[in-house]
């Protein structure tokens, strides 16, 4: 396979999300649960999901996300570092 043909593969598969994690903060809130099911039902891509739950969280609006092998959830502010420091290394 050529440079070009290297290139071509490595954005088809990011484009897929095969390989890749995708950090999503608020995602148990109205726009980001909708984020986490769409890269869960049309990318390949292992989805994690950071919230800190407050009172706009709403963990029923991701039917299908609990138990998914491509899904986490981590109950985390995004204002503390070593929190998301330690997601990121674990993933
Ligand atoms: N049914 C509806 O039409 C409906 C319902 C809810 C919201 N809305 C609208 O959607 C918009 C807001 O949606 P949104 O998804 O941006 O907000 P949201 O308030 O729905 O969700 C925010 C999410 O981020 C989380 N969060 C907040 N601070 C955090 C922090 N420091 N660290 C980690 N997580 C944190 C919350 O727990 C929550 O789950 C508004 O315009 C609102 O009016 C519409």
């Amino acid at each position: 396979m050529d440079l070009i043909g290297l290139a071509a593969s490595i954005a088809i598969a990011l484009a897929a999300g095969v390989g890749i994690t995708i950090f999503v903060t608020g995602g148990a809130g109205f726009i980001g649960s909708a984020v986490v099911r769409h890269l869960l039902r049309e990318t390949k891509a292992r989805v994690v999901n950071i919230d800190k739950l407050t009172y706009a969280a709403n963990l029923d609006s991701l039917p299908g996300a609990v138990g998914h092998p491509r899904y986490a959830f981590a109950q985390a502010c995004i204002c503390e570092g070593p929190a998301l420091r330690k997601q990121s290394a674990h993933r």
